[in-house]
């Protein structure tokens, strides 16, 4: 497993529409061709979390779940399709199916591995989570990218989102970021029922792994080794 790497459903769809793919959907993940060594996941976008929200799934409610499954699920088609049009060869892996929360969260991942050494690029998701003694709730895909790397080490996560990188008060980007002391939330420009970019961020420190966050501009630097936008780093020397 050489990288991995989350594209935001920020970038992959327009998160103002209801169900609708972004502009970049094609060109985005066209910088993935020749890279088929990797785990990807994706994020929800506007196939999820308008959804989500408009049924309460996060606190619990079970009404919703599968509209909001079923409609990441479609985005996910989406994806591997493109994907495969460009030479790759993904396999879905529906998060919903490896995961459960008791209350930490437990993902069983060991057949990615498996997926990878069979020449399959495996594609996962931000989906629906079953939670002891509190029904479903919503996994994020930043949640799944932090897991995958405190597993793997494989010392190259990334996201790519809807910003250049991790922004501080005057709205540069940060080359670094080491606690959440040091983020400033610039608050939301829409639906995102996972924390935006402060979930992710936290979600990377509290795993303890470093990852790359950036924006689609840097997608390719990232794959090539290029270093593009914010290194979030917990443990620097
Ligand atoms: N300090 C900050 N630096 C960068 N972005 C920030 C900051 N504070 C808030 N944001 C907001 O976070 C948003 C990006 O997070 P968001 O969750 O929407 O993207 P994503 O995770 O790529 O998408 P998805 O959750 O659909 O996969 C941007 O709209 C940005 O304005
Ligand atoms: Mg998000």
């Amino acid at each position: 497993m050489e990288y991995v790497l989350k594209i935001g459903g920020s970038v992959l769809t327009d998160k103002n529409k209801e169900k609708t793919l972004s502009e970049d959907f094609d060109s985005i993940l066209e910088n993935l061709k020749g890279h088929e060594n990797g785990v990807l996941v994706h994020g929800a976008g506007s196939y999820g979390h308008p959804q989500a929200e408009k049924h309460g799934v996060k606190e619990g409610s079970y009404q919703g779940v599968l509209e909001v499954h079923r409609s990441i699920s479609e985005l996910n088609t989406e994806i591997l399709e493109k994907l495969s049009e460009i030479g790759l060869k993904p396999v879905p892996v529906h998060t919903s199916s490896i995961a459960y929360r008791n209350p930490e969260t437990q993902l069983h991942l060991d057949k990615l591995s498996g997926i990878l050494d069979e020449g399959f690029t495996p594609v996962l998701h931000g989906d629906i989570v079953p939670h002891k003694d509190k029904g479903f709730t919503i996994i994020s895909g930043d949640e799944i990218v932090a897991k995958i790397e405190k597993q793997y080490s494989t010392g190259k996560a990334g996201f790519c989102s809807s910003v250049e990188g991790v922004l501080d008060d005057e709205g540069n980007v940060l080359d670094e970021i080491n606690s959440m002391e040091e983020f400033t939330d610039k608050g939301m420009k829409a639906t995102d029922v996972t924390g935006g970019m402060k979930g992710k961020v936290k979600q990377q420190i509290d795993e303890g792994v470093k990852a790359r966050i950036f924006g689609k501009d840097g997608l390719e630097d990232f794959l090539e080794d290029r270093n593009p936008g914010t290194l979030v780093n917990p443990s620097p020397q």
